[in-house]
Parts: structure tokens; sequence; C-alpha cells
């Protein structure tokens, strides 16, 4: 996602176009741009810089006196790496027209072909650049700028947003909008446009909310919403905003952290969509070769740290299950000084939401110089390790602020369970039927994980009203849900800075079941599986100890419910998925503890977004 913002009016524009971009930075930072237009020149002034918006700042001298249209964006890039061509907006060749674009445009690569065999010269590596080039061939064309604008968009397929201004309609902004968020802000004698009410709380309050595959025309007296296929003019009524601008940039919720965990079923279904095209696994980033050699290696070593680690331990389940390949997982800050036996038979796969942490990174480079492939699972584009690993696949879960990694996490789990899919298809071990049925499976994972969110909450917030002020907890399980248990920990300890241990569960009798008493709560995530019955066992053994049994288990599953103080429920879903949907509860749970104590959940004591140091 990035940041979007327009405005039409007579105030000097480019104050009024950083001001919002400083509001929606928390949206992407990978660079900055404006561009505007005051009616006389018929070329667009624009600017723009890679990195943080203070980098445009200090390129932009004073208050710059434009007055009459702009436009502004703050990139978090998906395509391209995060530079200056890079930045939006873009314009074409003769600085007549420009866009700021928030999404993905599926169909980038062939418009671009047909349009550079018009002659049509591109700069950026973004796929945001032929939208620009789109329109301007367009009006070349019709001469009617509202109409290029149209049936450019016409053309492109994928979920997006754009915001243009061109030279032949100097007192006009022109807004479109699929999927991705958009919003009209109504003025006195000027009118805004941002990609979330965070960048217009300050000018005004009354607001239009575009519905999908309609486009807006803003002038500094009027604003007129069209339907993109009809063209019919569509009437609007205006929504009045409660919010504080702070609220608004997390969306009304009290924290970052609970609008990612609520965004979670959003970057599912995106990397779901991204990733599936007839039932097949495809990378837009890995190339022929590449793939070759990942039908070829002999074993996977997966490293990485902190939740990221516990999403390789998951990972190792899953391609074993789809691929059988051997895979090994190890923490990055012990990989790096253990000497590894690698060579080219070996893949080494890092997973950094950040690709900027400082172990893995080093991991990288050990890998790297005992010839191993590397590949890259990463967030951020254009990061570190993104660049020096010899391929990357993006999990596409978008900026995530909270320094406890939710969104993150399950846009990892997600692509890697894709992953293990594409391997096994790659290496011919995965029968046809079989993946066909994970992936419809697949196709249904981001309902699923809706339904968790929705129907747990109240649950959750009851037991954590119950338990949030004992001093000790501990995680249990088995199979792909050990994973999860670590994970839950994690999440449990670094917000709410109570002390939670996870366990696999078979190892609790050998000593750690000395801790269970009668004020030991124990989450057991005990989905039905194949090996639930193990776990069933384990809980009796805690039971017989008086210890509080809160689990995660499946809807419906009454010998569960009979045993557990709560149980938080999840839809049947096969093992290989079933970690995407036990940790929600999880996340849910040290959220409200850690909020019932008074913490700082967005940025927990001793804790960094990206842990960059050794
Ligand atoms: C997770 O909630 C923590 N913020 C931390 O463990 C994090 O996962 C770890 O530092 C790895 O970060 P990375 O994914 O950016 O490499
Ligand atoms: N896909 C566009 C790019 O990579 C827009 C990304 C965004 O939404 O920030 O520049």
């Amino acid at each position: 996602m990035c940041g979007i913002v327009g405005y039409a009016g007579d105030k000097d524009v480019i104050p009024v176009l950083l001001k919002g971009l400083q509001a929606l930075e928390y949206r992407g930072y990978d660079s900055s741009g404006v561009a505007c237009l005051n009616g006389k020149d018929s070329r667009i002034f624009s600017i723009k810089e890679e990195g943080k918006l203070e980098n445009l700042r200090a390129r932009i001298d004073g208050d710059s006196k434009i007055k009459g249209i702009g436009i502004g964006h703050t990139r978090w890039a998906t395509h391209g790496v995060p530079n200056q061509m890079n930045a939006h907006p873009h314009l074409d060749e003769k600085e007549q027209f420009a866009i700021v674009h928030n999404g993905i445009i599926e169909n980038y690569v062939q418009l671009r072909a047909e349009l550079e065999e018009k002659g049509i010269h591109f700069k950026s590596d973004t796929d945001s650049e032929i939208a620009v080039q789109l329109w301007q061939y367009e009006f070349a064309q019709s001469q009617d700028a509202q109409e290029a604008f149209r049936k450019a968009i016409l053309q492109m397929r994928g979920r997006f947003a754009f915001v243009g201004i061109c030279h032949d309609a100097p007192g006009h902004v022109y807004v479109f909008r699929r999927s991705n968020p958009i919003v009209i802000g109504l003025g006195k004698e000027e009118n805004f446009v941002a990609s979330d009410v965070t960048a217009l709380l300050d000018y005004t309050k009354d607001v239009v909310y575009l519905d999908d595959n309609e486009y807006a025309v803003l002038s500094a007296s009027s604003v007129e919403v069209y339907n993109l296929e009809t063209k019919e003019k569509v009437d609007f009524k205006p929504t009045k905003i409660e919010w504080s601008s702070e609220q608004a940039q997390k969306g009304g919720y009290p924290h970052f952290m609970l609008k990612e965990i609520y965004e979670q079923p959003a970057v599912v279904d995106a990397v779901f969509n991204k990733r599936v095209v007839d039932h097949m696994v495809e990378w837009d980033t890995l190339d022929s070769k590449q793939e070759e050699l990942l039908k070829q290696v002999h074993k996977i070593h997966i490293v990485s740290c902190g939740t990221a680690y516990h999403a390789g331990l998951a990972s190792k389940y899953m391609i074993e299950e789809n691929a059988r390949i051997s895979v090994e997982v190890s923490v990055s800050s012990e990989f790096r000084y253990s000497d590894p036996i690698l060579d080219k038979n070996d893949l080494v796969i890092l997973i950094s939401q950040s690709g900027e942490t400082a172990d893995t990174l080093a991991a990288l480079s050990e890998a790297k110089e005992r010839g191993a492939f590397t590949l890259g699972i990463v967030n951020v584009l254009g990061s570190t390790i993104a660049r020096e690993a010899d391929a990357v696949i993006y999990t596409h879960a978008g900026p995530e602020i909270g320094v406890a990694s939710t969104k993150a996490y399950i846009a990892q789990l997600m692509t890697m369970a894709l992953f293990s899919i594409y391997l096994g298809q790659l290496r011919g071990v995965l029968k046809e039927d079989r993946s066909k049925s994970l992936i419809d499976e697949a196709a249904e994972v981001s309902n699923d994980v809706k339904r968790v969110l929705e129907s747990q909450a109240e649950l959750i917030k009851k037991c954590s009203k119950e338990f949030y002020e004992r001093k000790d907890f501990v995680y249990l399980g088995r199979g792909y849900d050990f994973p999860t248990a670590l994970e839950g920990a994690l999440k449990f300890k670094e917000i709410t800075y109570t002390h939670a241990h996870g366990y696999a569960a078979g190892e609790m009798k050998h000593g750690p079941i000395a801790l269970v008493d009668e004020n030991l709560p124990i989450i057991c995530i005990a989905p039905q599986s194949k090996i639930q019955e193990k776990m069933m066992s384990n809980i009796e053994e805690l039971r017989a100890r008086k210890g509080i049994i809160i689990s995660v288990g499946t809807e419906g599953d009454t010998a569960l419910k009979e045993k557990s103080a709560y149980m938080f429920e999840i839809p049947a879903i096969s093992a290989l998925f079933s970690p995407i949907l036990t940790v929600l509860p999880l996340q849910l749970l040290a959220y409200h503890v850690a909020v019932l104590n008074g913490r700082d959940v967005d940025k927990p004591r001793n804790l960094a977004k990206s842990v960059t140091v050794e």
C-alpha cells in the first residue's frame, strides 16, 4: 500500500501535499514525490526523491509558490526497487501528464510491450508508469482528457487507485478507485483526495468514499463522480468523519497491531490472488534458470529470526509434506557461526519481513560463500536481503508498523504453503488431484481467517480479563502446531512483558511438567489432525496436575471443549494451512492481555521493528 494525496484550490499546493503525505507516511516510505500544475504553464512541475519524506522536503525550497492543482505520493514498492526513478509521480515524456498509483497493475508487462512497440519510451521499472503513458496515448487519439483517463483505466487489470493531472485540464484532478482505498475531501472552494482520511482531517471532515470502478473529476469548486463502464454521473452522499488524525492512521483501531491483525484476511487474499493462476502456483520474480536450480537441490536450509524463524519451522513441515525434500531450520544467529556444511546442491531460504535483520544478512553471506543457492522470502521490496540473495519472493503484506509481527507472519505462512505446493508440482512429487484440492482449500483461507477473527473476538477478550494478571504461561503444540506454540509465546511475552514459553507438547514430561499446578494457564494448540490424539493425552496429563487448559481447536470438537477452561475455535482445515488459523487467537490473546496490563503495544520496551545490529 502507499499514500496518495491530491488538491484543487487556491492554496500554495506543495505545502498542502507535503502535509498530507506526512500523515500518510505510515503507509509506505520507500520514496515520495509531488507534481503540480499552475494553469498558466503547459508543463507539469514535479520533484521526487528516494527514501523518507524528509528527503523530499530537503529538495523543495521553502514553501514553493505554486497555486492550482497538485498530486503527491509516498511509496511502498511492489515493482521496481525503491529509487528516485521508480518514485511516483510518473510523468509522460513531454511532462504533460502525471499519475500517482496505489496497488498492482497485473497486466503491465503486456501493456508496456504494446506501448513500446508504438514508440513510447519508459523511464522506470514500475508497473505504475504504464498508467501515465497509456493516458497520454489515449489523449493523443481523442484530445479528451477525461475520456482518455477512462479508456486507459479500462485496459488495466488489477486492484488499484490512481490520481492524475494533465496539461489539457489545468483545473482538474482525476481520481479512480478499484479495491484500493481512496477518499475525497470536500472543502470550501477547494477539494482534496487521499488514500485515507488521515490526510484530510486538518482541512475537512466531510468526505466522499468512491466505490469500486468509479472515477471522479475534482476542481476547486466541484466534484463529479462517474461510473467507469457506463460513464454515467453517480450521485454521492458526503460522510462526516468523527476521528482524530491519529485515530485515522490506525483506521479507527486503537493500535497499529490490532489494525494489522484485522488486515490479515486481505493479506491472505492478496498473496493467493497474486500467486495462483488456474490452479498453478507462479512467482513473478523467479526465472526459468532459478526454477531449474530449485528442481535439483538436494537439501533445504531455512534461516531466520524470531517470528520469521517460526514461519521457517512451519515451512519445514509444509515442504517435507508436499515436496519431499529434507529441510533443516536454524536461527540466523546460530547458523552464521556454525560453519555450515553447504554446497551448490543446497538451497538456503532466508525469511525476513524487513530484509535488513543483521543476523539473517550475515547468514546469507555465509551461505553464498559456501556456494549454496540462496532465496529470500521478504516483505520489503528492494531491501538488502532481497537484493543480495540469488533469488527473491516477496510476501506483499504491505508495511507492518507494529513491532510485534502479525500480518507479515501470516503472509510468510501463506507464501510458504503455496511455495511447498509449487515445489511439489515442479519436482513432480505432488499428485495433480492433491495439488488441486490444496489450491481449492487455499482459496478459502482468507474467509477462514475473517471468520476466526470475528467469531472468537469476544471469548478471547473474556479469557484475557480472567488471566491477564498471571505471571507465567506455557504454550504447547505438536507437528504443525509446535511452531505456532513458539509464535504464540513470543507474541505474548514481547508485548505483555509476562513470561511465556512454547514447548513441543511431547517434551512436557521431560522436565517442564514440573511447572504445572493450579495457577498455570497452558495454551494447547490442538486442532483435529492425525496427531491430535497424542495432544489429548498430554492435556489429560496436565489436567491431572490441575493445570488450566486454554485450547485452540476445531469447531465442534466437544471432547476438547470439555477439557478446556476456554476453547478458541477454528474451522476444519488441512494441517498445511492450520498454522495460519491457529495463531489468530494467540495474537488477539497477547494483544488484549498487553492492553489490560497497560503496555505500549505498538512499541514494546527494549524492541525494534528491525534488528539491524548483532
Ligand atoms: C516478531 O514479532 C519480532 N518483531 C521479531 O522476532 C522479528 O520477527 C525478528 O526480529 C525478525 O525480523 P525480520 O523478519 O524483519 O527479519
Ligand atoms: N505497484 C506500484 C509501485 O511499486 C505502487 C505500489 C504502492 O501501492 O505503493 O510503485
